[in-house]
C-alpha cells in the first residue's frame, strides 16, 4: 500500500511472462537509480583505470577490422572478485536466472558479464549473441547506464523481430535503468552509432557446453 515502485519480483515476473509470449522483454527503472549511476561511475573508473579493452567478436578475432564489426571497450566482471556495486548486479541478476530457470528449464546455471563503453560514433553491426559453432548463450540481458538520453543521442539497440523482414524492427533507448532480456538464439540485433558516449552492462545466462 501506499508504495508504487515494483518490486524486483514483480519486474521479475514482468520479465518471465513477457519472454514466454514474445521472447524478449524491455523493463524499465530495473534497479533503483543510485545503483545505476554507481555502476556508471564504476564503468567510468574502470575505463580511467586502464581496465577496458577494445572488444573482440567471436566471429573475427582475427579481423584486424574488427572496430568496423563493433567500436566498443569492455571489462569482463570476475564474479569471485565482485566489488559491491558489481556484486549488487550480479544478486539481481541470480534472482532473475532462479526465476528463468524455473519457467522454462533452460537450466542456465552460470552468467558471463561485461561493462561496454561506445565512443560517441562507434556502434555493433547486425549479430546474434553466439559464437560461431556454439550455442551455449540461452539468455541475454542488457542493462544501460546513461542518464538523460534522448532519441536525438542515436545509439538504439535495434532487434529484428522477424528473420524474414528486416523492416520489422524495434529501437530501444539505452536509458539508464532500462534492462533488455532476450532469448539469444532468435534475435538479430545491431547497435546504432550514437552522439555521445554509450555505456552498458551485458549479462548472458549460459549452459555448459557438451563438447
Ligand atoms: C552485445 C550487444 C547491445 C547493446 O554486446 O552483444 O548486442 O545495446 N549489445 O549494448
Ligand atoms: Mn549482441
Amino acid at each position: 500500500m501506499g508504495n508504487m515502485s515494483p518490486t524486483l519480483e514483480n519486474l521479475t515476473e514482468t520479465i518471465i511472462n513477457r519472454l514466454s509470449d514474445q521472447g524478449y522483454a524491455v523493463i524499465e527503472n530495473f534497479l533503483p537509480g543510485q545503483e545505476i549511476k554507481a555502476l556508471s561511475h564504476h564503468a567510468k573508473s574502470l575505463q580511467k583505470n586502464g581496465e577496458m579493452h577494445k572488444a573482440a567478436t567471436g566471429l573475427s578475432k582475427q579481423n584486424t577490422n574488427n572496430s568496423i564489426l563493433r567500436g566498443d571497450f569492455i571489462h569482463w566482471i570476475e564474479a569471485s572478485q565482485a566489488c559491491k556495486i558489481e556484486q549488487i548486479y550480479l544478486d539481481s541478476m541470480s534472482s532473475l536466472q532462479q526465476a528463468i530457470n524455473k519457467s522454462f528449464f533452460l537450466g542456465l546455471f552460470e552468467l558471463e558479464s561485461h561493462f561496454a563503453i561506445y565512443p560517441p560514433g562507434a556502434g555493433y553491426q547486425k549479430h546474434f549473441d553466439q559464437f560461431i559453432g556454439r550455442n551455449e548463450r540461452k539468455v541475454s540481458c542488457i542493462l544501460y547506464l546513461n542518464e538523460d538520453w534522448t532519441k536525438d543521442d542515436g545509439g538504439a539497440l535495434r532487434m529484428y523481430l522477424d528473420q524474414k523482414n528486416q523492416n520489422n524492427y524495434i529501437d530501444i533507448t539505452p536509458q539508464a535503468g532500462t534492462l533488455v532480456v532476450f532469448l539469444s538464439e532468435e534475435f538479430l540485433h545491431e547497435v546504432l552509432p550514437a552522439k555521445r558516449e554509450r555505456i552498458s552492462l551485458t549479462g548472458w545466462f549460459r549452459t555448459r557446453s557438451v563438447n
